[in-house]
């Protein structure tokens, strides 16, 4: 019988579907709120760093010294690749995607990592940070390649996003950088049932390894309707080039029912939470680098938009900012969703244990709408 003899509940995309419980996080769609184990954002983005958010996500609290130097720790130890992983990105280079060498090479690694067979939890745990501890070296060293320079020695003494920064640049960062780089990896750490995350905790409901489940979650993470997003906004906006052109342009690919890049969501049907506080740090860079016109065209694209769909609840999203924000860095453009991978991997490790603990297979159901009769088998020679 087609598995649609029950009354069909038929949600495309499961939008509004409730598919996991959590403790973790939650996205307050109508509020333009996000809460980490309590914590508002805002509060968290001020005052705290990514180690503690990382450990907060994972361990369900702020760590106190002892269990903060722990884990800083451990960061530190794990954070190194072997040799043959930095020969892979090499080979690599400029013939791929950035996203597409970051997914190749967190198999890689997962590949030769014989806990990845069939891992009980703990090893799941232990994956897990591994992976959180290695993304901005994996990250930090595609992007050196993908710039044709040369791959950076590991500086241990440095903080998770200033290791990041410095794999990345080749170079330390100065303070606003510092933490401009620390709040976005904070911004982007999780945002509840997302695409990526949501392939990430599917994955590992089948009980396959923490390692092919990001991969999962990489892979989702590259499309434009998500993660894929930052490249394409900046692109946007130099494309629009002035404040000027906003109405004209922006007004165009509306009409033709163009998305635009950086503005909407699914949860969130006011001001993303995250796109303000990324917006304050992009107007504060670009006015450092003499690239304020930049900002003003963003802004203006901004108004433009609230002002033709924000009744429609189409606001900036945490993509339409961040890649402003990355580009004055230095980061190449290819390289700002992996950047997003680098703030994520903690909301991806921390929900993909979580589930995994309480397991229950996803198996969604589809509607079936194709033909009702049983049909008999027919020899080709005798097809019309
Ligand atoms: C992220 O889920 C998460 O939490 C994701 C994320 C995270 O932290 O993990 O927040 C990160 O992925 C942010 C989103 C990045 N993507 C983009 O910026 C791509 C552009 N945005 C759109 O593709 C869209 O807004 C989505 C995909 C993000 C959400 O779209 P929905 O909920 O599927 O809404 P929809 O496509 O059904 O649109 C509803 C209406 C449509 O118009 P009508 O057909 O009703 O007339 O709104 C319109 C859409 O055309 N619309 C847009 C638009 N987004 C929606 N129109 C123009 N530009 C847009 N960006």
């Amino acid at each position: 019988m087609p598995e649609t003899n029950d009354k069909p509940e038929f949600s495309r995309g499961l939008e509004g579907v409730i598919a996991a419980e959590t403790k973790i996080g939650y996205v307050d769609g109508q509020a333009g709120r996000l809460v980490y184990r309590g914590y508002e954002i805002s509060e968290l983005a001020g005052k705290s760093n990514y180690e503690e958010v990382s450990y907060l996500l994972v361990n369900g609290h702020l760590p106190n010294e002892k269990e903060y130097r722990d884990y800083d720790r451990k960061l530190k130890e794990l954070r190194t690749l072997k040799p043959d992983t930095y020969s892979l990105i090499k080979e690599i280079g400029k013939s791929a995607h950035p996203m597409s060498t970051l997914r190749t090479v967190v198999s890689y690694i997962g590949a030769k990592d014989s806990r990845t067979v069939e891992p009980n939890l703990d090893e799941q745990h232990d994956l897990g940070i591994e992976l959180i501890a290695k993304m901005p070296t994996i990250v930090g060293a595609i992007n050196r390649v993908y710039r044709g320079e040369e791959i950076v020695k590991p500086d241990h003494d440095l903080t998770y996003s200033d290791f990041f920064f410095h794999q990345a640049m080749g170079r330390k960062p100065s303070d606003v950088e510092s933490k401009m780089l620390d709040t976005a990896l904070i911004l982007h750490a999780d945002h509840g049932m997302n695409a990526s995350t949501f392939a990430c905790m599917l994955t590992i409901s089948t009980l396959s390894d923490m390692y092919s489940a990001v991969t999962s979650a990489i892979s989702a993470l590259k499309g434009p309707l998500h993660g894929g997003a930052n490249e394409r906004a900046l692109a946007l906006i130099e494309k629009v080039g002035s404040p000027e052109n906003a109405d004209k342009v922006i007004g165009k690919m509306i009409e033709n029912k163009e998305k635009i890049m950086g503005f909407g969501h699914r949860v969130y049907k006011v001001y993303d939470p995250r796109a303000k506080i990324l917006k304050e740090y992009a107007h504060e860079v670009t006015s450092m680098n003499g690239k304020e016109e930049l900002f003003h065209t963003a802004n203006k694209i901004e108004e433009v938009m609230i002002s033709k769909l924000g009744n429609k609840g189409i606001f900036p999203n945490v993509d339409f900012y961040s890649g402003m924000l990355y580009s004055s860095i230095g980061f190449s453009r290819e390289v700002f969703t992996p950047i997003f991978a680098v703030g994520r991997i903690s909301g991806w490790v921390a929900r993909s244990l979580e589930y995994v603990r309480e397991n229950r297979l996803f198996r969604p159901k589809a509607l079936y709408s194709g033909t009702k009769e049983l049909l008999k088998y027919v020899p080709i020679n005798e097809r019309d």
